[in-house]
C-alpha cells in the first residue's frame, strides 16, 4: 500500500469504470448486518470503486467484523472510507485513526474542519503516516447545511464557513472534500475556480440531489446509500448508477 489514498482511489475508479462509492449503510434492526454488509459488496462490487462505513455498521459489529467488511473490499480491488466525521481534540483524533486505519482496515477517514487548521493539518499527517487518506467536509448533503457550512463569518475577513473550511482543507492537504450533491452550484463555483482536490459528493437520490448535474458539474464521486442498499435489485441499481455516470462523463 505504497501509494496515497487519492491515487489508490483513482486507480480503482479505472479499473472498475466508476466514481460511485456505497454507503453501506444497514437499516437499525437488521438481523445480522455483518451478513448484509457482505452480501452487498459482493453484489456490488463491479459497479462502484469504494465502500464508506458510517455509524449503521460500526456501532452494531465489533472491530474485527469491521476488519472483514474491509478485507472483504479489499479482495474486490475497493477503498474504504469510515464516515464518522472526525472532530475531536488531538489526541482523540490519533486514537481513532490509529484504530480506523490500523487493525480495522480502512483506506481513508472524513474528518470536520471545524477542529482548526493545526488539528486538521495533524490529523492528514496522522492518518498518512498510516498510509489513510483523509477527506474533509466543506458543505453538507443535509437540507440544514446552509445553516453551519453557509454562514456567514469573520475571521480575517467576512465569508462563508465553507469557504474557510475550503481554504483549511486545502492547506492541510487533504485528500478530498465533501460537498453535497445537493449543492451543484457550490460545486461549479469551486470547480471554476480551478481547486484541485477531489470532491466527494453524498445526497444523490434519497435526498434529492441530481447525480447528473453533480458531475456535470464537477463531483468526482458521487456517494450513494439507499438508493442501492433499499432497492429490490441493488446489483442492477448500482450499475445503473455507474452507466448514468458515465453516460454523462462522455457528453461533457
Ligand atoms: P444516502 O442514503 O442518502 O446516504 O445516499 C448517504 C450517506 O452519506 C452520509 N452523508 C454524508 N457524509 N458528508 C458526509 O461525510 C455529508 O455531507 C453527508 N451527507 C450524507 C450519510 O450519513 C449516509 O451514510
Amino acid at each position: 500500500m505504497t501509494r496515497l489514498f487519492h491515487d489508490r482511489i483513482s486507480l480503482a475508479a479505472s479499473q472498475k469504470k466508476s466514481s460511485a462509492i456505497l454507503a453501506l449503510d444497514a437499516p437499525f434492526g437488521v438481523a445480522d448486518p455483518l451478513r448484509l454488509a457482505e452480501q452487498m459488496v459482493s453484489a456490488v462490487h463491479e459497479n462502484i470503486c469504494a465502500i464508506k462505513i458510517n455509524f449503521h455498521l460500526l456501532l452494531p459489529l465489533s472491530g474485527s467484523e469491521v476488519a472483514q467488511v474491509n478485507r472483504l473490499a479489499h479482495s474486490y480491488g475497493l477503498q474504504s472510507i469510515a464516515d464518522i466525521k472526525l472532530n475531536d481534540i488531538e489526541n482523540t483524533n490519533n486514537v481513532a485513526v490509529d484504530h480506523l486505519a490500523g487493525s480495522m482496515g480502512f483506506d481513508a477517514v472524513i474528518a470536520n474542519p471545524f477542529i482548526g487548521q493545526a488539528g486538521l493539518t495533524s490529523l492528514v499527517g496522522k492518518a498518512r503516516s498510516k498510509g489513510a487518506g483523509v477527506i474533509a467536509l466543506v458543505y453538507m448533503s443535509n437540507p440544514g447545511a446552509a445553516e453551519g457550512f453557509g454562514l456567514a463569518v469573520a475571521l480575517k475577513k467576512r465569508r462563508r464557513l465553507y469557504r474557510v473550511f475550503l481554504e483549511r482543507a486545502s492547506r492541510a492537504d487533504a485528500d478530498g472534500i465533501i460537498v453535497g450533491a445537493t449543492r451543484p452550484r457550490i460545486i461549479k463555483e469551486l470547480v471554476n475556480e480551478g481547486q484541485d482536490m477531489n470532491i466527494y459528493s453524498p445526497g444523490i437520490g434519497a435526498q434529492g440531489g441530481d447525480l447528473e448535474r453533480a458531475v456535470r458539474n464537477g463531483s468526482d464521486y458521487l456517494i450513494i446509500g439507499r438508493s442501492i442498499m433499499d432497492a429490490k435489485d441493488p446489483a442492477r441499481a448500482a450499475r445503473e448508477i455507474k452507466d448514468r455516470i458515465l453516460k454523462v462523463g462522455r457528453s461533457k
